[in-house]
């Protein structure tokens, strides 16, 4: 059989965005050109955000929302800075391009992984954070940041609702996750404050009901997402497997979750409209995704070069896992990213001195080794 090959809208965005994104697409292209690819890649690239508004006027055009429609994933930098701050916000401002493209894809499963770099500059100290790797999963399209909203001078309140449909399938994607080769515990954490919340226990109660009927074989715990706060700087890696919460608490807990590495450059994140992939077999169809690094524009080193680009390059590997079910060549990707590092290369914000291309290349070197 012919290698399938996979279309990828690039959006480069604006700040570091497109310097960390070029390096992201640079390492698809060497897996692209390995004789041993199972997959083949091809890029439609786009303005988005702040850039595009100063081009066309819009922070994404009609055409661009099409092919974020069309194409089989999408592989992102991060939109904003200072030069748009202030005059256009929401929909209007460089952020709406994210809102609007998140609308016409429907992804519901926002997926950000954390882990220990001995490398990185933790804050957490080595003893305690050694070998914690999980991923935090946050229901994307539902809860207090959708419900409808009363806002008056002196009264305002948001709803926090979610019903049995939002709540199964999240806890599927939390199980699937957790069954993944790339998460070392089959395990759920699932946070909520099923204390004093009705749309928490409502979250548990099925999270438990889906959990323990279809994956007997995943361990399921609940936590009350205020102590897990606690819980995740005092023993980081209790959380090994898949912590799932719902849109508020898992923004909270995925920033938490930010710390470990000690650099948001590194952070690579996930937003999936389907239940993620299986390995790849041939003629495997890919499921929607958006993928970008959790960092910002980070203005302040725009155009110097010096951004880590390493957060960016994960994005691509989480892309090829579970948007296309590729495993190994996502994992030879997060391998070649450490030989690096182990080699003692790394950007600035790891206290290193190398460039955004220089580590993209090097990671890029050793990929070749591990194809
Ligand atoms: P930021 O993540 O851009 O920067 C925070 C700090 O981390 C800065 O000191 C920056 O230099 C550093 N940093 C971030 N990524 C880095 C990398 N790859 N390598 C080395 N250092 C890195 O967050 P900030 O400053 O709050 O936001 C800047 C702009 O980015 C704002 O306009 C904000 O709205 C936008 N933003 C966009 C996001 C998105 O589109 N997904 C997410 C977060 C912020
Ligand atoms: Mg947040």
């Amino acid at each position: 059989m012919s290698k399938p090959e996979y279309s990828i809208l690039l959006l480069g965005g604006d700040g570091i965005g497109p310097e960390v994104t070029a390096e992201a697409a640079a390492v698809l292209d060497e897996l692209s050109a390995s004789p041993n690819a199972r997959a083949t890649f091809k890029f439609v690239p786009r303005a988005f955000g702040g850039c595009s508004i100063d081009e066309n006027g819009v922070s994404v055009t009609d055409e661009t929302l099409e092919q974020g429609k069309s194409c089989d994933a999408i592989l992102m930098g991060a939109v904003g800075g200072p030069k748009w701050d202030g005059k256009r916000r929401g929909f209007e401002g460089p952020e709406g391009a994210t809102l609007r493209l998140r609308e016409v894809t429907d992804v519901y499963a926002n997926i950000r992984p954390t882990e220990y770099f001995p490398q990185g500059k933790s804050p957490l100290r080595e003893e305690l954070v050694r070998g914690t790797k999980y991923i935090v999963l946050r229901e994307n399209c539902g809860g207090a940041f959708y419900g409808p909203k009363v806002e008056e001078p002196d009264y305002a309140s948001d709803l926090w609702s979610y019903k049995r449909s939002e709540i199964e399938r999240i806890a599927r994607m939390a199980a699937t996750l957790a069954l993944s080769p790339a998460v070392p515990v089959k395990k759920v954490i699932s946070c909520d404050k099923a204390n004093v919340l009705a749309s928490s226990r409502i979250w548990r109660r099925i999270v438990e009901e889906t959990i323990t009927k279809e994956f007997p074989e995943v361990e399921l715990v609940h936590q009350l997402a205020d102590s897990a706060t606690t819980l995740m700087m005092t023993k980081p890696s209790m959380f090994n497997g898949v912590i799932v919460a719902d849109n508020t608490f898992g923004d909270i807990l995925s920033d938490l979750a930010a710390v470990i590495p000690g650099t948001l450059g590194v952070l690579p994140s996930g937003c999936l409209a389907d239940l993620p992939a299986p390995a790849w077999t041939p003629g495997l169809k890919p499921v929607k995704g958006f993928f970008e690094p959790v960092h910002g524009s980070a203005p302040d080193i725009a155009g110097q070069g010096i951004a880590n680009p390493i957060g960016a390059i994960l994005s691509a590997a989480l892309m090829l896992r579970y948007s296309f079910g590729l495993f190994e060549e996502a994992k030879a990707i997060e391998d070649a990213v450490n030989l690096t590092l182990e080699s003692g290369l790394r950007t600035k914000d790891m206290g290193g001195s190398s460039s955004t291309k220089e580590l993209g290349s090097a990671i890029r070197e050793n990929l070749k080794k591990l194809l």
